[in-house]
């Protein structure tokens, strides 16, 4: 078993090896159900559609019990702290757990304390793993390879996407910019090879075209027009005749119509969103077998049978 929490945790074989599971699991229609018989427990501090639901998805297909943990209706209203939340998870023997919080570094804290296999969903502005991992399978789909060169469009400052994709896409081989309004861009970013407020810098010789939400729940700071503010970098009809024309759209969503990006591009054949949310499913399962060790399950069943 091990966590998965940082982008930091997987090398670069790894990164491999989940990419052509991912594909692998994509092209066939019955997978083998490595995953029959554990328990895995979602729990979304923080809300979600997509994360969420294909975890949930990807579970099932694997054969497993899924249990979906609200904090709405959870006793967590009464005020039971998040860990003692998770302990008492734990001790109904589950074997994963599935985590999202706004606090950054909350899921490296919980993940010290279980002693069960623990993915990150998404933590704060700090990382967001799995969102990484289905955009990898995803450019290399596209255009199949793995060293690709990138530009990152928008709020950087807030966005956990934005520092897992970097961590991804440079330990693949590839080079990653970053280009988005002053105050939204920090002035060092790991990784980056271009930090630039300008878009046809960002977006000149690029394959993909990654474009940001402006993460309104994360800025306490209100600006009267953040939406005008953001549309000077938006991707639209024109904006993306700056970078090459086999170059790809890509958004992690949910986006903000006609702010980051435009009506008449978003769903245009450049656009890979709606197949970022597909492989998010293929994604996440060959993640949960590596972290779970699905090998080793598909061992003990059978030595269970026999
Ligand atoms: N991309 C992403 O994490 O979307 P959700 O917040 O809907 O899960």
């Amino acid at each position: 078993m091990r966590h998965v929490v940082d982008m930091k945790d997987l090398s670069r074989k790894d990164l491999e090896t989940i990419i052509e599971k991912a594909l692998y699991f994509k092209k066939i229609k019955h997978p083998v159900k490595t995953l029959a018989g554990m328990s895995i427990v979602n729990v979304f501090f923080e809300a979600s559609t997509r994360t969420r639901m294909s975890f949930q998805k990807a579970q099932s297909v694997l054969g497993a019990n899924v249990l979906n943990f609200d904090p709405g209706t959870s006793s967590l209203q009464k005020g039971e702290t998040d860990i003692d939340t998770l302990l008492t998870l734990q001790s109904m023997d589950v074997d994963a757990f599935v985590i999202r919080i706004s606090q950054n570094g909350g899921v490296e804290k919980f993940a010290e304390l279980l002693d069960k296999p623990v993915i990150n969903a998404g933590d704060g502005t700090n990382e967001h793993p799995t969102q990484a991992l289905l955009d990898l399978v995803t450019m290399n789909e596209s255009f199949g390879k793995n060293k690709l060169k990138v530009a990152i469009i928008g709020d950087i400052l807030h966005s956990r996407v934005a520092r897992s994709l970097t961590e991804g896409v440079t330990a693949l081989g590839g080079e990653v910019r970053i280009c988005g309004p002053e105050d939204f861009v920090p002035a060092k970013f790991d990784g980056a090879s271009i930090i630039t407020h300008n878009l046809e810098e960002a977006l000149d010789g690029v394959d993909v075209v990654y474009s940001l939400r402006v993460q309104k729940e994360r800025i306490e700071e209100l600006y009267d027009d953040l939406d005008d503010f953001f549309r000077k970098y938006q991707i639209n009809e024109e904006t993306i005749k700056l970078a090459p024309k086999h170059a790809i759209l890509m958004h992690p969503g949910p986006f903000n119509r006609n702010v980051e990006v435009s009506d008449g591009i978003v769903y245009s054949e450049r656009s890979r969103i709606l197949e970022q949310v597909r492989n998010g499913v293929y994604a996440r399962m060959a993640v949960m077998e590596m972290a779970i060790g699905a090998n080793e399950n598909i061992q003990s069943l059978q030595e269970t049978v026999a």
